[in-house]
Order: C-alpha cells, then sequence, then structure tokens
C-alpha cells in the first residue's frame, strides 16, 4: 500500500469526523421512526441524508481538483455572454434578491474554459452571496479586462467578513460564525477550480457593507499576423 503523507490523514480525519454529525442524527432519528413511523421524523431523516450525500460529493470533488485528476475540457469561450446568460437564469430562479450585471467597455472577450467547471465555481460565489446576503440585498455581477486577463467580480452589501477570517474561508472545511447549513467546502474547490484555469482569487470585504470577490481568467487574444 502507499503511504499515505500526514496532511492527507488529517484531512481524512476531519472528513470523517464531519460526516459523523449528520450519520448521529441519522441514526437516532431511524431508531423514533421505526417506533413510530411519522411524516416529521421522515422529513428529518430525508434532510439529513441529503446534507450527508451533498459532503460527500463536496468531498469527492476537492480530492478531485486537489490531485487534479479532475478533466478538465478547455474551449474558447465568449465570456461575456457565458456571464450574461448564467446571471439572467440565476436572477430568473431567485426573487429574494436583486441582481444587477455590469457589462464591461470592451466587448468580445474570449477566454478557455471548461462550461461547467467554470459554472459550478461562479455558482458556488452566487449562492454565497445570496445565501449570506439578507432578502431585498443587491448581487452585483461586473466584467472588466486587462491586457492579460479578464475580471470577474461578485459584489454583495450582505453581512461582510471580519478581516481576521478573510484568509481562513478559502480552507477546506472553515465556515464563518452562521447558522446556514453548508459544509465549508465550496470556496476551496472554486478556489482550485480558478487555478486549474490559470486564474486566482481574491476577497474584499467590511463587516455590515459588503463582499467582493474577484477573480481572473487568462484571455485568449487573437494571433498577431506576420
Ligand atoms: N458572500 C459572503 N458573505 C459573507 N460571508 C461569506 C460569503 N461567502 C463566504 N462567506 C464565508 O466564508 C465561509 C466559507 O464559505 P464556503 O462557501 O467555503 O462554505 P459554506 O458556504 O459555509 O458551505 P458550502 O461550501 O456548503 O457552501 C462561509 O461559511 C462564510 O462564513
Ligand atoms: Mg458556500
Amino acid at each position: 500500500m502507499t503511504k499515505i503523507p500526514k496532511d492527507q490523514f488529517d484531512f481524512l480525519s476531519y472528513a470523517a469526523h464531519q460526516m459523523q454529525h449528520p450519520l448521529g442524527i441519522l441514526r437516532g432519528y431511524l431508531d423514533l421512526f421505526f417506533k413510530n413511523p411519522n411524516e416529521s421524523d421522515k422529513k428529518v431523516i430525508e434532510d439529513e441524508l441529503v446534507r450527508l450525500s451533498y459532503l460527500i460529493s463536496q468531498i469527492l470533488k476537492l480530492s478531485k481538483v486537489e490531485t487534479e485528476s479532475l478533466k478538465i475540457n478547455f474551449e474558447k469561450v465568449e465570456i461575456i455572454s457565458f456571464l450574461r446568460n448564467f446571471f439572467e437564469k440565476f436572477s430568473q430562479i431567485i426573487s429574494t434578491h436583486n441582481f444587477v450585471f455590469n457589462e464591461p467597455k470592451e466587448k468580445n472577450l474570449v477566454v478557455s474554459i471548461d462550461r461547467n467547471e467554470m459554472g459550478e465555481a461562479l455558482q458556488t460565489l452566487l449562492e454565497n452571496a445570496i445565501k449570506y446576503t439578507p432578502q431585498n440585498g443587491t448581487i452585483k455581477l461586473s466584467i472588466s479586462s486587462t491586457t492579460k486577463n479578464v475580471i470577474i467580480s461578485i459584489l454583495d452589501n450582505g453581512p461582510g467578513i471580519p478581516k481576521k477570517i478573510q484568509k481562513k474561508i478559502f480552507d477546506p472545511f472553515y465556515r464563518g460564525s452562521t447558522n446556514k447549513p453548508g459544509s465549508g467546502l465550496g470556496l476551496s474547490i472554486a478556489k482550485k477550480t480558478i487555478e486549474l484555469h490559470g486564474g486566482k482569487i481574491s476577497v474584499k470585504s467590511e463587516e455590515k457593507k459588503f463582499t467582493e470577490f474577484k477573480f481572473t481568467i487568462p484571455r485568449v487574444l487573437p494571433k498577431k499576423k506576420v
């Protein structure tokens, strides 16, 4: 058997520990349910199963991106229309928040991405903005560009992230103090996915004011004519 490095053991034991929580609840409620089948215990069991399977799929996804065994199907994509379509779908489904899309000055920005993987990273950032920003808050997606990169910003006017935890939020399993459900893996997967596309992600935030995640994707520039 290959020797597993210590940090992988740490990850493994942390992951197992996280799974114990929903499993413990499941065990307890299954006992109750078998003694006295009822709708409310059934609902708890279903919810915990969803939570556990979400957690497992996030752990598997993180291990795929971290070991770079994820197959990325790069294709050339015009990023403004890709983001516009993506953002419109989100704003059509969710009516609790205001959505603003800021087009860049420059048109026709081409990047090389895997539509599904980049879509998932984007979804993580938008879902966080929606989850942590109270109803009627505003979520703004803006695109800008430099000669080498496209820069995508997701800004919300939610509670913000305290300075001292801003560095930790990209760590696997790290969660801020929140009563919202989650695995704490979303941002670590999104960060690695963006890095696998040659980009970088950063956060700026001020408590009770705003949170802004910004990430870059390298541009595919037209070949110079000789
Ligand atoms: N837009 C945001 N506003 C305020 N806090 C945020 C925002 N986005 C992320 N956070 C903080 O960063 C932490 C890590 O985010 P991440 O997406 O990795 O995990 P999560 O949202 O807790 O769970 P899940 O991965 O299941 O979505 C969150 O727990 C929250 O404290
Ligand atoms: Mg999240």
